[in-house]
């Protein structure tokens, strides 16, 4: 008998709602089927906001109320906001979905394939180029109401990193790497194909153009090797380009209150082969169980320094808003490091980030167009 049924029978497939361990996840995702677990449960005891004592301002800061189905999505901290056509194409699809009822996870998935096939956005088909100019590495990850977690790491050669996630999730494994990663998922359908698109190409000679050295006749010379594992100082404007990790996600609430989060990313702007940032790291870059959602964007070394996700979904348990919960989580984060995050509860919504972001949201009942663009 595999050690995992020993902790499974043991504790009775006891539901990942205890009051007592609100943060209680299966062992394994194959073993671990979700029993009936309610729907959202709010834990009794609010915080109030006050004890947070004076409020800061960030750049993008965007909360609500709402019952019902409901699809949130980003296009990456420091995406433009003019780009939100993108996000909200994925939320109405998402939304289109869970109003026929699909759940929360289908919905999230479906969100993320439509901004992975977006070139304007780093996942899939926008994907960063790495800093040698050729290689396209991507991780991606999801988790449901149950605690199920699965993730591809630094895969290539999928033109949906997503999908791959979900097929993890139906092995014995939770996270897959490298080129077993897209061995796996080649083998078990996914196209063999390399996601460029002008867009990344054009991005990345942007940064050639930033970073290398003009010589005399006017020719562009870049040897990448100089920065290969950062011997010495890294230039200033890899510095920046670092702090901002665009990555696309999405947090659903289907019809039944059940919760989902995805991620995908093309690694943050100018980076080594075999970099994998937050998105595929347990509890760093999204959270989900039965008190809600959280998807994280932003620079994921200091992302997984944090928990955020994690830390944010916590706070849900313990009854805090979600307002408060991403709000205490972004007051906390440095100020000068990317940020972004999107998150839902049972009946609330927050999109937050200390830049700008691009994101879109839909939901079954009316939210007002204009309360949803608002900055606080
Ligand atoms: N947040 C995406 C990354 O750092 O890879």
């Amino acid at each position: 008998m595999r050690p995992n049924w020993v902790i499974l029978i043991a504790s009775g497939f006891a539901c990942a709602t205890s009051a007592d361990d609100p943060m209680e996840v299966p062992q394994s995702p194959i073993l671990y089927r979700a029993p009936d677990c309610p729907a959202a449960i709010r834990a009794p005891v609010a915080r109030p906001l006050a004890r947070l004592g004076k409020r800061k301002r960030f750049r993008t800061f965007v909360s609500g109320t709402v019952p019902g189905a409901l699809a949130l999505t980003h296009g990456g901290a420091a995406s433009r906001p003019e780009l939100s056509n993108g996000p909200q194409s994925a939320a109405n699809r998402a939304l289109g979905l869970l109003l026929s009822d699909a759940p929360a996870l289908e919905a999230a998935i479906e969100a993320t394939v439509v901004l992975e096939d977006d070139p304007r956005f780093n996942a899939g088909t926008g994907a960063n180029i790495r800093l040698d100019g050729a290689t396209i590495q991507m991780d991606a990850s999801l988790m449901t109401q149950a605690g199920e977690f699965a993730a591809v790491a630094a895969i290539e050669r999928v033109k949906n990193p997503i999908r791959a996630a979900r097929l993890v999730l139906d092995s014995p494994h939770v996270l897959l790497a490298g080129e077993g990663a897209t061995r796996f998922a080649h083998r078990l359908g996914l196209p063999d194909e390399v996601p460029t698109s002008t867009h990344a190409a054009e991005k990345y000679e942007e940064r050639l153009n930033e970073l290398g050295e003009r010589s005399k006749d006017g020719t562009l010379d870049f040897d990448w090797r100089r920065y290969w594992n950062y011997e010495g100082e890294m230039p200033e404007a890899m510095k920046h380009w670092r702090e901002h990790g665009d990555t696309v996600g999405a947090v659903t609430r289907d019809r039944d209150g059940a919760f989902a989060a995805t991620l995908s990313t093309g690694g943050t702007s100018v980076t080594l082969d075999g970099r994998v940032g937050d998105v595929p790291v347990y509890g760093a870059g999204l959270f989900a169980g039965p008190y809600g959602a959280v998807a994280c964007t932003g620079h994921g070394e200091t992302i997984i320094a944090r928990g955020v996700a994690r830390r944010v979904y916590e706070a849900l348990a313990s009854g805090t808003p979600v307002q408060d919960a991403v709000y205490e989580a972004l007051a906390d984060f440095p100020p000068r490091i990317a940020l972004g995050v999107i998150a839902l509860d049972q009946f609330g919504w927050v999109v937050a980030s200390n830049n700008e972001m691009a994101y879109g949201l839909a939901a079954e009942e009316d939210v007002s167009p204009s309360a949803a663009h608002q900055r606080e």
